[in-house]
């Protein structure tokens, strides 16, 4: 289901036009506690989404090195990654705008130094650098082929031994992504299945 706020305006808007109405989540997150402030036209603006919160249970995260959250809305992911492993750099990334100005305020309110957030489609941002870790929870609304060009475009910017985890309803692609998994990787793990959702792993291994 596509998920527009009243304005009819798509979470994956560059430039949201509603007005801004925020919000606060109090989140705990693996053991710790965050707060996130949120507003209209971003991805689940009232509370953490469920796919948000199995990606998080599950990722494995490298001690150190280069982590990207792509598609990171309010920047759950990439922030709790942050906060886990202070070794750790984290970038994250979204097409929102506004997404990405709440990211920012909200690395800077859980007081995250490892992080920061850009701005920009796919891989576009990050072009250059390599990471040891990408996670991703993927636009679906934005439409399939959005969600398969972030599985094939990671290689691109991930670093030899790195590893792509990506949350998806266990009914969405059920047998395409884990050949997309397949293509890009030459294999797909499931690392994690809960509450209706999957996580995929693919591995680099050149
Ligand atoms: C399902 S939401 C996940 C947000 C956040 N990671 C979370 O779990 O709460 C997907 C995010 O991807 C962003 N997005 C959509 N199309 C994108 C693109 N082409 N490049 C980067 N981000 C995109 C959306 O704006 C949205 O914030």
């Amino acid at each position: 289901m596509c998920r527009k706020n009243k304005s009819h305006e798509h979470y994956f808007s560059s430039a949201p036009k509603s007005n801004d109405r925020f919000g606060t989540i109090h989140a705990s997150l693996r053991g710790r506690t965050f707060e996130f402030l949120t507003s209209s036209s971003v991805f689940s603006k009232k509370k953490i989404d469920l796919g948000t919160h199995v990606l998080i249970d599950a990722m494995v995260l490298p001690q150190k090195g280069f982590v990207l959250d792509i598609g990171c809305g309010y920047g759950a992911v990439g922030i709790t990654a942050a906060a886990f492993s202070p070794q750790l750099h984290v970038v994250m990334t979204d097409v929102n705008m506004r997404a990405v100005q709440l990211a920012r305020q909200n690395l800077a309110g859980n007081r995250i130094g490892n992080a920061e957030v850009r701005y920009g489609s796919l891989y576009e941002p990050v072009l250059g650098l390599y990471f040891d870790c990408v996670l991703s929870n993927p636009p679906v609304s934005a439409g399939m082929d959005t969600v398969k060009a972030i599985i094939e475009g990671a290689p691109r910017v991930m670093a030899t031994g790195g590893s792509f985890q990506m949350v998806i309803r266990s009914k969405i692609g059920t047998k395409s992504l884990p050949e997309t998994f397949c293509g890009a990787f030459g294999d797909c793990e499931i690392l994690a299945r809960e509450s209706g959702y999957r996580v995929l792993m693919g591995k680099l291994f050149i």
